[in-house]
């Protein structure tokens, strides 16, 4: 099961991309499970789903039972996180909820790390939105990613950032196979100063979304981007970034 993970600055198209990534998979009639790592979820509505309870609540309720005597620590804690699992029709999805508190929660996010990763070997793709910036990388909410997708806005600053990213994760003790420059929002032909610094930063450019007023008009009434018609542009430029990249 291939674990695909989205990164990248504020705004840049995250969560959109990885709603239409999901669609794509879905279509393909592949299983999917969806996993909103950004504390301020809101993958479960793009996707049209609603999320009752993240593994961050669990957690917390964790810490604070007593386990009954024969139950492995492990097993209660996956039972857990079926509860949080929200069953779709096409696709499954969970949510990380917020990051721990000040205690030292290692232990615990080892395991859930271990369960999740249990968890997935259910699915033919893991799709990760995170949140901005770096740390959730750190926290890693799984083992290992194959494909790292890092989000872009069609200026030289977002291009250096997408750089800085790609440079912050190769140094953290992750394993990523591939990592693809996207651009998003892409109104016109990329420009050669564009062009350029993506060379510069030694980027691989995988495709670019086009700004999609679509998509712009489905945020702003809230609706599901799962219902996003099939020759919407922004969901073609995801289909075949996906056909790139990550379906066989
Ligand atoms: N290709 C596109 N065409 C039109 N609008 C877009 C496109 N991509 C993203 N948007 C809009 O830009 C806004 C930010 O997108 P999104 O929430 O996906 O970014 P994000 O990187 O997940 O943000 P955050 O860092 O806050 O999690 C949303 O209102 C979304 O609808
Ligand atoms: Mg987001």
């Amino acid at each position: 099961m291939p674990t695909i993970a989205i990164t990248g600055k504020g705004g840049t198209g995250k969560t959109t991309f990885a709603s239409l990534l999901v669609k794509h998979l879905s279509t393909k009639s592949a299983t999917v499970l969806a996993v909103d790592a950004d504390p301020n979820s809101n993958l479960d509505a793009r996707l049209g789903m609603h999320v009752e309870q993240t593994i961050g609540d669990l957690r917390e309720d964790l810490l604070k039972e007593h386990f009954p005597a024969g139950v492995a620590k492990s097993e209660l804690i996956e039972y857990q996180i079926r509860l949080a699992l929200v069953e779709g029709d096409t696709f499954d999805l969970i949510a990380m909820g917020r990051p721990e508190g000040p205690g030292c929660y290692c232990y615990i996010n080892n395991v859930l790390r271990d369960v999740l990763d249990r968890l997935s070997v259910n699915y033919d793709y893991v799709v990760i939105d995170n949140e901005a910036g770096m740390e959730h990388l750190s926290r890693r909410t799984t083992r290992d990613v194959d494909v790292l997708f890092i989000m872009s806005d069609v200026t030289v600053l977002g291009i250096v950032t997408a750089s800085r990213i790609k440079k912050l994760s190769e140094g953290l003790n992750l394993v990523v196979g591939k990592t693809y420059l996207v651009l998003n929002e892409v109104e016109n032909a990329i420009p050669e100063s564009i062009k350029d610094q993506i060379e510069q930063q030694e980027l691989e450019l995988i495709g670019a979304i086009p700004k999609d007023a679509l998509v712009g008009e489905y945020a702003l009434e809230g609706k599901s981007l799962f219902e996003l018609p099939g020759d919407s542009a922004a969901f073609k430029a995801v289909s075949a970034i996906a056909e790139h990249s990550i379906t066989p």
